[in-house]
């Protein structure tokens, strides 16, 4: 932890390369198989020593964001036992399949070195305590990092819709479906990774399509990218992405596809 309170603390965006819903338990929870890896693009959250626990929140996305105790934020940082002024500058959308509030809640269990208890804030704040490519399976429990990924690009693109992560997996008609190989092998450029990732698939896609049909006109405009790969959804959406072999190709296409759709949040990013 460092004491130092103007140096922000980092909490990136999470992207599930791919997302296989391979069962249910009987609490309700369903099984996966997920490739998860991270952009350099986030959120970020100052901590300063407070008698009283305040959060502050700031960024584009500020809105609509709660300041109290239903905040993962504020409820990490009380299983953290800290009481601080925090200030979260939310750069990321929210209910957008790319981890925001989990991201933020085991970005201050890291700052305060609290990580036993990120499973009990969320299935996938565990995935979150460390910002690299790892596989996640159980509910989100069972984590193995992955070796380092090649340098890799992508385009987020969001429609501005909020999914609820229960009502997708409620729509999702088949809960058992193929897990991912046993192996992923080590990948070694950008191209090895794509070929392997089109051998998968997000489970949520069709369900979270049935509930909110604007998503599928992302796919498709992320589709006619010029250099777009594995394009799909992130975790149950409404966020998609395509994957580029170069930093030059997704800065392009991310110009292009803000261009043509001025009101979505579109956002090249680097993985890792
Ligand atoms: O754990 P968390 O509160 O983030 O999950 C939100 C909801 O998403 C759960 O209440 C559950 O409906 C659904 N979920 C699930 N299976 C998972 C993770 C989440 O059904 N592995």
């Amino acid at each position: 932890m460092t004491s130092d309170t103007t140096v922000p603390v980092f909490a990136p965006a999470k992207i599930n390369l791919c997302l296989h819903v391979t069962g249910q338990r009987a609490d309700g929870y369903h099984l996966l198989d997920s490739v998860v890896a991270f952009a350099d693009f986030g959120d970020r959250l100052w901590f300063e020593p407070s008698d009283n626990m305040t959060l502050s929140i700031t960024g584009p996305f500020a809105q609509g964001v709660p300041t109290n105790d239903t905040n993962l934020v504020w409820r990490a940082a009380v299983h953290a036992g800290a009481s601080q002024a925090i200030t979260l500058e939310k750069n990321l959308p929210h209910g957008a399949g790319i981890g925001g509030g989990s991201s933020d809640a085991a970005a201050v269990l890291r700052h305060f070195e609290r990580p036993e208890v990120a499973a009990s804030l969320g299935a996938d704040v565990p995935v979150c305590l460390q910002s690299c490519a790892q596989r996640m399976q159980g509910i989100g429990d069972e984590l193995a990092q992955l070796p380092s990924l090649p340098p890799l690009w992508a385009v987020l693109a969001n429609p501005g819709v909020h999914l609820s992560t229960p009502q997708v997996f409620t729509a999702l008609n088949q809960k058992q479906n193929s897990a991912m190989p046993s192996e992923i092998p080590a990948f070694v450029t950008a191209r090895d990774a794509i070929t392997w990732l089109d051998q998968t698939r997000n489970d949520l896609q069709i369900p979270a399509i049935r509930c909110a049909p604007v998503i599928e006109n992302v796919i498709n405009a992320l589709t006619a990218v010029a250099g777009a790969h594995a394009v799909r959804m992130s975790g149950s959406g409404a966020t998609c992405f395509a994957l580029f072999e170069t930093q030059d190709a997704a800065r392009a296409g991310a110009k292009t596809l803000a261009q043509e759709y001025p009101d979505w949040w579109i956002k090249d990013c680097a993985l890792s």
